[in-house]
């Protein structure tokens, strides 16, 4: 099963869970007030998911130090239990005081979502980054819904380079979108993906307080 939680920035995100001796330890590192306060959010929203999904797992665990949330080389975030990994995949995305975060077990796949608020997007931004067949979709329905469409899109492409571990090292354009579903995304719809090599993930969208959201599911290899 895969679980999700959006969390949002509030004067209580402070001290609202305990931290690790590591992750206090990355935390302090940050030196740019908004970037430490955007990881501060993705992870007391990460930590909360973890929390219930072990919980409802039947492995609960009381005190939350001893879950750690580290970043691997690339970036990617991995989860520890008192300093061993635990066999899940987690994915963590954050954007103007809102973060949407997912969890599943590894054996279900790999995680990857993306968040972005919706707004207008440049023609030079949909040429350099959106195939001829994505820009055909969006400029089919009408001008909000196109900013809402290629916000949609590029959220996908994120989710899937995330789920793929790689983030934007890889040319989004190795990611195709190729349905927009009739009737709009809310609240939630599948949606049809494609990667250059041939591989399909199980891409699920949708559009919550005026931002766009992906998660993408890959089979691990
Ligand atoms: C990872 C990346 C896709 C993030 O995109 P973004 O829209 O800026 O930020 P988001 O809030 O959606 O996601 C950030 C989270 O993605 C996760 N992440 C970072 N690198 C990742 C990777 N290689 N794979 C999976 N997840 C990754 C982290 O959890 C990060 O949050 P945290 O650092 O606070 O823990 C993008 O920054 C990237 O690809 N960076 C690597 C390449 C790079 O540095 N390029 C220069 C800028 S283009």
């Amino acid at each position: 099963m895969i679980r999700w939680l959006l969390g949002r920035d509030t004067p209580a995100l402070d001290g609202a869970i305990a931290f690790a001796p590591e992750e206090e330890a990355d935390g302090a590192r940050l030196r740019h007030p908004g970037r430490r306060r955007e990881w501060l959010l993705g992870r007391v929203t990460a930590k909360t998911l973890i929390l219930r999904h072990l919980r409802e797992c039947g492995q609960p665990v009381g005190d939350p130090r001893r879950i750690a949330i580290r970043a691997a080389e690339s970036g990617a975030p991995r989860v520890f239990l008192d300093g061993r990994e635990l066999p899940v995949s987690l994915s963590i995305s954050h954007s103007h005081g809102k973060a949407l975060c997912a969890v599943c077990p590894r054996e279900r796949g790999l995680l990857g979502v993306d968040l972005e608020r919706i707004e207008p997007r440049s023609p030079a931004f949909a040429a350099d980054y959106f195939s001829e067949h994505e820009r055909f979709l969006a400029g089919a329905v009408p001008r909000p819904e196109r900013d809402f469409a290629l916000t949609l899109f590029w959220c996908v492409k994120e989710a899937v380079l995330k789920a793929l571990g790689t983030g934007l090292r890889r040319d989004p354009r190795t990611v195709e979108v190729l349905d927009l579903p009739a009737g709009g995304v809310d609240p939630a719809r599948a949606l049809s993906v494609k990667l250059a090599d041939g591989t399909v993930p199980a891409v699920c969208c949708g559009r919550m307080e005026g931002m766009a959201c992906a998660i993408a599911v890959l089979p691990e290899k």
